[in-house]
C-alpha cells in the first residue's frame, strides 16, 4: 500500500474491497460514484481482470463510467441492464436504520434511480459517515433548470413547516454558473442541520413541480459496511439484523494500488 495514503482512503479502501466480495460471476452490478465507490470500481475491476469474473456494470456518472471502463469493466445502461442484483455505492450520511444523504458529488438522481432498480443496495463508509440523525451534511435537492427560483422558494415554504434545526438553502455553483447535472438539472443544498422525521421531508419535497429529487435514500439501502483504516471492517446487515466484524489484508490487495501509478 502507498505511504501517501492517508487514514480516510485506507478506511475508503477497506469497505470497498469487502463489498466487492458480494458480486458474483453473472451480477448486473450498479456503480456507485464518489471517492469510497471509485474505490470500489478499482476492486472491482481488479476481480474482473485477475479472476475473469463475468458481471456487467451499470454506472450512475459519466465521472464513474469513465473509470470502470479504464478498470475493464463491461459498461452498459440501465436500458439495457433492466434490472440490477447489487448496486454499491457511498454515503453523506446514515443512521441507525440505514436511511441516508447522498449527492455531495451531485450524482443522486442517477444513484437514486439505479439503487431502486437493485435487488439489494450496499453503501460503503468511513466512520465518519455515521451520524444519530441525518441533516449535518448539507441535504441536496435536484430541480429542473425552468424556473428553480420558484422551486427553491417552494421547497424553503416546505422546510418551513418540518422539524428541522435549520432552514437556509443555497444554489450548488460551479465557478460564477449553477452547477448542472448528468441529467441537465441544478441543486439546491438545504442545511438543515438535523432532520426530524427524514421519511416526511422526503414526501414533501418530492409534491414540488420543479424538484426532481431528494438526496434522502429511505429505505433503499440494506447494508452498511464501514471501513477503519486498519484495514478492519464492519458489516451491518439491516435485513437480517447481524453485524459481522473483519479484517481486510492491505497486502493482498497492492495490485490495485499499483493501478493508480
Ligand atoms: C455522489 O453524488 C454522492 O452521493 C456520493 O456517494 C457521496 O457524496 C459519498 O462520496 P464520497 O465517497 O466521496 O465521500
Amino acid at each position: 500500500m502507498p505511504a501517501e495514503l492517508s487514514p480516510m482512503d485506507k478506511a475508503k479502501f477497506a469497505a470497498a474491497r469487502r463489498a466487492v466480495d458480494f458480486i458474483e460471476d453473472g451480477m448486473r452490478v450498479g456503480l456507485g460514484t464518489g471517492s469510497t465507490a471509485a474505490w470500489m470500481v478499482r476492486c472491482l475491476g481488479e476481480r474482473v481482470r485477475e479472476e475473469g469474473l463475468n458481471i456487467i456494470g451499470v454506472p450512475t456518472s459519466t465521472r464513474t463510467a469513465e473509470l470502470a471502463r479504464q478498470m475493464g469493466i463491461k459498461v452498459v445502461s440501465l436500458e439495457e441492464a433492466k434490472w440490477l442484483d447489487l448496486t454499491i455505492d457511498g454515503a453523506d450520511e446514515f443512521d441507525p436504520e440505514l436511511n441516508l444523504i447522498k449527492g455531495g458529488g451531485a450524482a443522486l438522481l442517477q444513484e437514486k434511480i439505479v439503487a431502486t432498480a437493485s435487488d439489494r443496495m450496499i453503501v460503503i463508509s468511513d466512520a465518519s459517515k455515521e451520524v444519530a440523525h441525518l441533516g449535518a451534511f448539507p441535504l441536496p435537492v435536484e430541480v429542473t433548470p425552468f424556473g428553480w427560483p420558484v422551486t427553491r422558494t417552494l421547497i424553503e415554504e416546505v422546510l418551513s413547516s418540518m422539524d428541522v434545526l435549520g432552514r437556509e438553502t443555497t444554489v450548488r455553483m460551479e465557478g460564477d454558473q449553477p452547477l448542472v447535472t448528468d441529467e441537465g438539472n441544478h441543486i439546491i443544498d438545504c442545511h438543515l442541520n438535523k432532520i426530524g422525521n427524514p421519511r416526511q421531508l422526503a414526501l414533501a419535497l418530492n409534491q414540488i413541480a420543479g424538484v426532481v429529487e431528494s438526496g434522502l435514500f429511505i429505505d433503499i439501502c440494506d447494508m452498511v459496511i464501514i471501513g477503519d483504516a486498519d484495514g478492519r471492517v464492519e458489516v451491518r446487515d439491516i435485513n437480517a439484523g447481524t453485524v459481522a466484524h473483519e479484517k481486510i489484508d492491505f497486502a493482498e490487495n497492492d495490485n490495485i494500488f499499483g493501478d493508480l501509478k
